[in-house]
């Protein structure tokens, strides 16, 4: 049987990558997927005027799961929000319900001395993963522009919270949470929020469930800060919809580079969507030297929550390791004296590795 896959390359580096983390997947797993392009994002405004088509919707929907690379660019920049390539993203999660999006970030060992902390922080190293919520909150709330007596122009975002929401986003937690080190960190701003009032109080609620799991609350800013001073402390964050955007970007920097991390955008069903955390680089596009390395996680990730492959994530998690440990390193992580390896040259790396 073949898995079918839906690919949206997307702008950028995102060809660059997605190529590269399907030459891994057709090594650990050859001929058991099918792969569908759907075109979405910027590429998708040149060519059909938006975003995301009804059509390429539909083709994510219909597959067993969706590989994204990145979408977005400086051409587009400057289109009204409903038309931005971003919305394409939005739009995914949103219609096929992926309220649960896990991003985790653990130090490699190797790459200690590209981690841009004290050393004494680094040699401890840190393994934690963030469980943002994905289809709520300030992202998805209503959002416009008015004008008030005075012709002073007003715009503005709301950020919402049901109880259901945050309930599920809390279970995804604490379920993870039971297979790792048993700690949940829930991040708002209760002091200030009433989004994040109800927040904590559900989290409390969902939590009586899993007694066996330590529950501590954090304000956001608090948590921006313990996140440089003392990574170790996390093992799973669980957050809102942008506190768990802002918050993956800093954690992805301690790892030594945004191109390292992976993600999982899941629904309660199992078609989910995989992809790096960062976004599609537009400066350096095309010049084949993007770090592959968060794709072919996200990759991983796939093959272990979709599709029960565990014993291939594991091979393409350690391939990476080890290629790590040879000294390969793409630009953005390079901690050494040799020549940087292009996107290529270090997936070939890798694709020797699981040979
Ligand atoms: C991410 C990205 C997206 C987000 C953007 C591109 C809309 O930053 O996946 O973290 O904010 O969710
Ligand atoms: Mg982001």
């Amino acid at each position: 049987m073949k898995y079918n896959l839906a690919v949206i390359e997307g702008d950028g580096i995102g060809p660059e990558i997605v190529r590269a983390a399907i030459r891994v997947l057709e090594q650990v797993a050859p001929g058991k997927f099918n792969y569908q392009q759907v075109i979405a994002g910027g590429r998708s405004i040149d060519q059909h005027g938006v975003p995301l088509t009804d059509e390429a919707l539909a083709t994510c929907k219909n597959s067993d799961s969706v590989l994204l690379g990145a979408v977005g660019g400086p051409k587009w920049d400057t289109l009204p929000g409903h038309l931005r390539p971003e919305r394409a993203l939005l739009g995914i999660r949103k219609e096929l319900g992926l309220f649960a999006n896990i991003r985790p970030a653990r130090l490699y060992p190797v790459l200690k001395d590209a981690c841009p902390l004290r050393k004494e922080t680094a040699d401890k190293g840190f393994d934690m993963v963030i469980v943002r919520e994905l289809t709520g909150g300030i992202y998805y709330g209503e959002r416009g522009r008015k004008q008030d007596s005075d012709g002073n122009t007003i715009a503005f975002d709301t950020e919402t919270y049901n109880q259901t929401e945050i309930d599920r986003i809390a279970k995804v937690a604490f379920e993870l949470a039971g297979k790792r080190r048993r700690k949940v960190c829930s991040i708002d701003k209760a002091n200030v929020l009433e989004s994040s009032r109800l927040w904590r109080e559900r989290v409390h609620v969902v939590a009586k469930d899993y007694p066996d799991i330590e529950l501590i609350d954090m304000l956001v800013d608090n948590a921006a800060m313990q996140l440089v001073k003392n990574p170790a402390q996390f093992d799973v964050i669980v957050t809102s919809n942008m506190f768990g955007d802002i918050l993956s970007d800093e954690a992805s920097q301690l790892t030594g580079s945004i191109g390292l991390l992976p993600s999982a955008s899941l629904s309660s069903g199992r078609c989910g969507m995989y992809e790096p955390i960062h976004g599609s680089a537009p400066d350096i596009a095309g010049k084949g030297i993007a770090n592959p390395i968060a794709t072919i996680v996200s990759v991983a990730m796939m093959l272990r929550y979709a599709f029960d492959m565990n014993d291939e994530a594991d091979r393409i998690e350690q391939a990476i390791e080890k290629t790590l440990q040879k000294g390969c390193r793409t630009i953005d992580i390079l901690d050494n004296d040799t020549q940087p390896l292009g996107t290529n040259a270090i997936t070939d790396a890798i694709i020797a590795e699981l040979a």
